[in-house]
């Protein structure tokens, strides 16, 4: 640790910020008093009986007492509704258009009073009340969404959609005020609540990146961006990156829902319960509500590929990272300067260890200060960029969007002359405390300000940086007591619609990296940007991935590592991983492994510490620990080459490298409930260890047989196995028949193909690596087979089999 730059950080965070964030606290608290509504009475209201329906392509219009349903099937089987006059667009997830009805499908009169419409692969219908059910195409039922509930402040209910005599209760009505103290509705409508019935045996994963899990427990979860503001662990909620997405798995198929509405709000969950064959069997129930903004929502059904590709269709492929991204990594904050950066990466170096990318964090910046250098401590960045670029070593750039308000300062009078910043309701501008101070913040959901944003990072790629880390972004401000954010009453462009924060604050990341992600490819548009973020929404995979935060020291944190990879992963967002070691304090030696181990087979492969943390460096903590974290970084370059066909598979199919152990088998139940391992692709099961002192452990395995990688030893699924995990590694298994690209001896690609069982086939996909361009890929499809005891490999192509190209090397005979 550099102590200077701690000793400076107290200095300068101690007193002189905390008093400015007090102050800052208490100016935000004193602008959303005047500057939001009031809350005042407000109406219940709720759907009423059904009066008329009116079919349209892919569905249609239900109309009802107070409120109206539209209701639509896309050609792919992903099923729109929305009430009361809510469209798919605008929309911050949606990646483009919304899908095209299905022509087939529309609605029609079914025999109890509502309506259905048939389309291929879901069933759906309206009942008279305004309950909407999917069922498969056998009938079974999917997902029950009841009717809703809205309360409105009264004032405005005569111009509302349910006007017309309704009676109804005043605020309280059971659900009592918005928990999180909020104004309640205004400009986005009143707040709503509506509950959902899901098949008694199903689980719930999603919501974005959540510390526990991945399977969500009963329990309620919010939906608003925050800071933690401290190290987190399993038991912390909400974190950095929300997003209103269940993953729902049943017997009767998987589904993902998503609400698409970016207020403040919480889901409650509870899973149910089978009457063991007494036919009484209670529902899993979700229930979400929204402080405000539209009631609309997306049903993806099908196989969980399935569902990830329809949500890919729909919210945008995820985007490819450039081919070293796929390689181990190393940040700290507080490298303090281009001599300790040289001194880090030439103890990779020296000791042989592979280092794809180095990241510089805010204190390579010149007073904390976005788009700077501090010239004392970084005399020639773009000459120490090169250097390490010769060694193979490209370096990212923290990026944090709050601009120091200070006139002089050329970000700030350049983002001053565009209007770029966020104002408040009296049209002054909306300020927070960040690391430089005093700081405004640019409003992401202009367009203008995007552009003009991301013309700024022309300054980050002169430095030599060849990627970007999005930090700060839920957006942050610090603050000692209320929430450490903007105030909601801020005023957010929102696309020219205009609007506040409480809409605006859970897209802001996302925005964010839009605005990153196209200027980087304005500004250096043969080259795939780098991007990851801290905070995001829903589709934000269109610009790059995440990291977990400030995961907290210890084995609680290792363990919500995982659980973040694997949620994220399930919402589509594929590229993630931890901080590798944990964020703040010290890492035993075996803590530190175990976690090292772990990351080695995540997308996102980067150790990271905070600047008054403990060392991260793999040497830095013994002889064994260095030798066994070799080995790991060598399995680690040894399957770039599968690294690389995972990245391009999630693109094109939108699943994720790593995928939950019931990824192709939902109907294990057994499986539902196992968070301690993975799926890597179709090839590979890994189980880290995720506790102390341990040395072997239970693997849960999917059916079909699989072949301990260390021992070559085979197991057939389903069913546990108690499995050797000696600290020199974490147990592997392969899939028997899988065929997996691999690094050779000599960097070339060779085929590395388990033995299928007998009367077995397999296969595997492969796509080569073209650089770190746009160049289009195509995949080469492998199939396996055992014939006479021996394993057969071959090249499937439009005309046939053909000997495959690369070397093949059989192992589990
Ligand atoms: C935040 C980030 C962390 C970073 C630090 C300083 O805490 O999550 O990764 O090191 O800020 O920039």
């Amino acid at each position: 640790m550099d102590g200077r730059e701690l000793v400076r950080s107290m200095k300068v965070f101690g007193s002189v910020q905390g008093m400015r964030a007090v102050w800052s606290a208490w100016r935000q608290r004193r602008t959303d008093a005047w500057g939001l509504p009031p809350r005042g009475a407000e109406r219940a209201r709720v759907p009423g009986l059904a009066v008329e329906a009116e079919p349209a392509p892919g569905g249609g219009t239900v109309r009802f007492a107070r409120s109206s349903l539209l209701i639509r099937v896309s050609s792919g089987g992903t099923v729109f509704w929305g009430w009361d006059g809510a469209e798919p667009l605008p929309s911050y997830a949606l990646a483009g258009e919304a899908p095209d009805a299905d022509p087939r499908a529309s609605l029609e009169p079914d025999t109890h009073g509502g309506w259905r419409i048939v389309s291929e692969r879901v069933t759906v219908t309206v009942s008279r009340h305004g309950a909407v059910e999917l069922r498969t195409p056998g009938g079974v039922l999917l997902r029950r969404d009841l009717p809703p509930r809205w309360w409105e402040p009264v004032a405005a209910e005569d111009a509302g959609p349910g006007a017309g005599g309704r009676t109804g209760a005043v605020a309280g009505d059971g659900a009592g005020p918005a928990a999180d103290g909020s104004a309640g509705p205004a400009a986005g409508g009143g707040r709503w609540v509506q509950r959902s019935e899901v098949p008694a045996d199903a689980r719930f994963f999603g919501l974005g990146g959540r510390a526990a899990g991945p399977r969500l427990r009963d329990g309620t979860y919010r939906l608003w961006n925050t800071d933690p503001q401290r190290g987190f662990g399993p038991g912390d909620d909400p974190l950095y990156l929300t997003m209103p997405v269940q993953f729902v798995v049943s017997d009767a198929g998987t589904h993902l829902a998503f609400h698409d509405n970016s207020w403040d709000g919480r889901v409650t969950l509870a899973e149910g319960e089978e009457g063991a064959g007494s036919g009484h069997d209670r529902p899993g129930t979700s229930e979400v509500r929204m402080t405000g903004g539209p009631l609309r929502c997306w049903v993806v059904v099908g196989t969980p590929a399935r569902v990830l590709h329809g949500w890919a269709a729909l919210t945008g492929a995820p985007a490819l990272p450039p081919s070293w991204a796929l390689g181990p990594q190393h940040a700290r904050w507080g490298f303090g300067s281009a001599r300790e950066v040289r001194r880090v990466v030439a103890g990779y170096r020296e000791r042989g260890l592979p280092l794809s990318a180095l990241h510089l964090d805010i204190d390579h910046y010149d007073g904390h200060r976005v788009f700077t250098v501090d010239r004392e401590r970084f005399p020639d960045l773009p000459g120490l960029a090169e250097e390490l670029r010769e060694q193979g070593v490209r370096l990212v750039s923290i990026v944090d969007p709050a601009v120091k308000a200070e006139p002089g300062d050329p970000v700030y009078d350049g983002g001053v002359a565009v209007d770029a910043f966020v104002k408040d309701a009296r049209g002054q501008e909306a300020r927070g405390v960040v690391w430089p101070g005093e700081c405004a913040y640019p409003d992401f959901t202009d367009p203008a300000v995007r552009e003009w944003w991301g013309g700024l990072y022309e300054e980050r790629l002169r430095q030599g940086f060849a990627g970007v880390w999005h930090d700060m972004n839920e957006p942050v401000s610090f603050v000692p007591f209320g929430e450490p954010t903007l105030p909601r009453s801020t005023r957010h462009a929102l696309e020219g619609r205009g609007g506040d924060h409480r809409e605006a604050h859970n897209v802001y990341g996302l925005a964010m990296a839009r605005a990153g992600y196209e200027g980087l490819c304005r500004l250096r548009p043969d080259e795939r940007p780098f991007l990851f973020s801290r905070s995001g929404w829903a589709g934000m995979q269109r610009y790059g991935g995440t990291w977990s935060g400030d995961v907290a020291t210890g084995w609680p944190g290792l363990r919500a590592s995982l659980s973040l990879v694997l949620g994220l992963g399930l919402c589509g967002v594929p590229y993630s991983g931890p901080d590798v070691g944990g964020f703040d304090g010290s890492p035993s030696p075996e803590l530190f492994l175990r976690w090292y181990q772990l990351g080695a087979w995540l997308p996102l492969f980067r150790t990271h510490a905070a600047i008054d943390a403990g060392r991260r460096e793999p040497w830095e903590f013994g002889p064994e620990v260095l030798e066994h974290a070799r080995v790991a970084l060598a399995e680690r370059e040894r399957l770039r080459p599968y690294f690389t066909t995972l990245a391009r598979l999630a693109r094109m199919t939108g699943a994720p490298y790593v995928r939950p152990v019931w990824w192709g088998t939902p109907e294990d139940r057994a499986l539902r409930d196992c968070e301690d391992a993975f799926l890597l692709g179709d090839a590979l099961l890994v189980a880290p260890v995720l506790t102390r002192g341990a040395d072997r452990r239970a693997v849960r395995l999917p059916r079909g047989r699989w072949y301990d990688t260390a021992t070559g030893r085979a197991y057939e699924g389903p069913g546990q196995v108690l499995l050797d995990a000696p600290l020199s590694r974490v147990p592997v298994l392969a899939r028997a028949g899988a065929v997996l690209p691999v690094r050779g001896e000599g960097d070339e690609l060779v085929l590395e193909v388990w033995a299928p069982a007998a009367g077995r086939t397999g296969g595997g996909l492969v796509v080569r690596d073209t650089g770190d361009g746009w160049e289009p890929a195509s995949i080469e499809r492998y199939q396996s087979r055992l014939v006479d005891g021996r394993v057969v490999v071959e090249r499937v192509t439009d005309d046939g089999v053909e000997e495959p190209g690369p070397a093949v090397r059989v192992r589990g005979l």
